[in-house]
């Protein structure tokens, strides 16, 4: 009992002495996370709480001591070509614990790569990309991206050796800006910087005089632009076919004068402005519609002069005319109004002269239209079957005569035949017969 307690306050002792003699015994390295450049040399700082002698260094690279204090050993690493290797700082026989640096060899990148267009529309976002090729170790390259004098937020990606940088960039200042990417690994920078041309398309107003005129009105056109422009801009004022007017260059206004007519009407007019960049014409357009009323017009095709139809018929009449506004045409005849553009029985008393009346706000015109109606039994046809039916029967009287004639002859040769068998007491009959033969 009692030599187990004793036994314990030895344990205990002993392990309050080591406790002690390890906290205050202690080894560092300096630089603790040195970046090299690949085949380089560096120095590292061994220092501890005890003397120079049992200090040493862990390595895999070749070493040698430059210089020693009273509690420091200062050693060169040379040709240092491992990549994130630990080189460890101890001291000997103290129970203190070691140190350990971590080296860091960069391989000397070629200079990073920016990709960009050179030509940025102003308020528009485009998309550049800063390359750091063969970057070694490239997940420890570190990117700095400005644009026009400001900072860029961008994101990196490292795939395989290649470390990128992609940015948005974006300007409302028209003319030439800097776009620089820097790539650090280690003490090593490189910078690369292209000048983006920042361009502005002004914006185009077109003003049409009165977007709504009538036949002969003068029209004023006029293009005009506001908003941030680049120098070398200009206008055009065009319709569909062709262009009216041209601007010099720089100019802020167009304009193009023209006398309203009947085929203007629904006629677009377009504001072009055009910029050329790096040699490709940009341009911005606006484009409005003129509105020109005009009197009602009635020709050959919107209203036939002459139609003829047949008795009994369903047929339409169509007559209508041109006119903004569309104009309402109505045809009379006789003080009576005519269903136009409706489905009709046709009966001879539809034929005739109607007269046909367009007319909106802005005038009428008037034009007649002849209808005629051939009936369903035409005249001819009707003296026809009179001389057929005429024919018919003065043939039937011929045959019906030519018969009772024949008749007659056969009765009479028989009473010749009669007579002459006859005897004399028949002489009253003869008498009688004789008398009426020479009536
Ligand atoms: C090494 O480190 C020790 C302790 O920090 C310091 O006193 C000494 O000056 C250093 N030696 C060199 C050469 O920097
Ligand atoms: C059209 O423009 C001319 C010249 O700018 C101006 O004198 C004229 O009054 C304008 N006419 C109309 C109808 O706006
Ligand atoms: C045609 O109609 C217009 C408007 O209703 C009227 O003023 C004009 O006298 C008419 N013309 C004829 C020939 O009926």
């Amino acid at each position: 009992m009692q030599r187990s307690f004793v036994f314990f306050l030895v344990a205990l002792g002993s392990w309050a002495f080591e406790k002690g003699f390890a906290e205050e015994h202690f080894v560092r390295i300096w630089p603790e996370n040195p970046v090299v450049q690949f085949g380089g040399s560096l120095e590292i700082n061994c220092s501890a709480s005890i003397e120079a002698d049992a200090i040493g260094l862990e390595t895999a690279f070749r070493r040698e001591i430059i210089g020693t204090g009273s509690n420091w050993k200062l050693f060169r690493l040379t040709n240092i070509s491992d990549w994130n290797t630990n080189s460890l700082c101890y001291a000997k026989d103290s129970g203190a614990k070691t140190a350990k640096a971590t080296i860091t060899v960069y391989n000397f990148a070629k200079a990073p790569l920016l990709h960009t267009g050179l030509f940025l529309e102003a308020g528009t976002l485009m998309k550049v990309t800063c390359d750091a090729p063969e970057v070694s170790p490239a997940d420890e390259a570190t990117f700095d991206l400005w644009f026009a004098g400001k900072p860029l937020t961008f994101i990196t990606t490292v795939m395989g050796g290649l470390a990128s940088a992609q940015a948005e960039i974006a300007s409302s200042s028209v003319g030439d800006h800097e776009l620089i990417c820097t790539v650090s690994l280690g003490p090593v920078t490189r910078t690369v910087k292209k000048t983006v041309n920042v361009f502005a398309l002004p914006k185009p107003i077109l003003q049409i005089g009165s977007s709504e005129a009538v036949v002969g009105q003068k029209v004023n056109i006029t293009c005009g632009v506001e908003g941030s422009a680049s120098p070398g801009f200009k206008m055009q004022i065009l319709d569909a076919a062709k262009t009216l007017a041209s601007s010099n260059v720089n100019e802020h206004f167009l304009q193009h004068a023209m006398i309203a007519q009947q085929e203007d009407n629904e006629r677009e007019f377009i504001c072009q402005v055009t910029l050329t960049i790096d040699g490709q014409a940009k341009e911005r357009s606006v484009s409005k519609k003129l509105t020109v009323f005009y009197g009602p017009q009635m020709d050959d095709s919107s209203c036939p002069q002459i139609w003829t139809w047949k008795e009994g018929s369903t047929t339409t009449l169509t007559c209508s005319a041109l006119g903004n506004p569309t104009a309402t045409v109505q045809c009379w005849k006789d003080g009576r109004l005519y269903k136009i553009g409706k489905p009709q029985l046709i009966q001879i008393e539809h034929d005739g002269i109607y007269q046909c009346n367009a007319t909106n706000q802005y005038g009428f015109d008037v034009r007649d239209v002849t209808i005629y109606v051939e009936p369903s039994q035409s005249i001819g046809h009707i003296i026809g079957y009179i001389v057929a039916v005429v024919a018919f029967i003065a043939l039937v009287a011929g045959v019906v005569y030519w018969i009772s004639y024949k008749q007659k002859i056969g009765i009479y040769r028989l009473w010749q035949q009669g007579k002459q068998q006859q005897s004399p007491q028949n002489s009253m009959e003869q008498r009688f017969l004789n008398k009426n033969a020479t009536v």
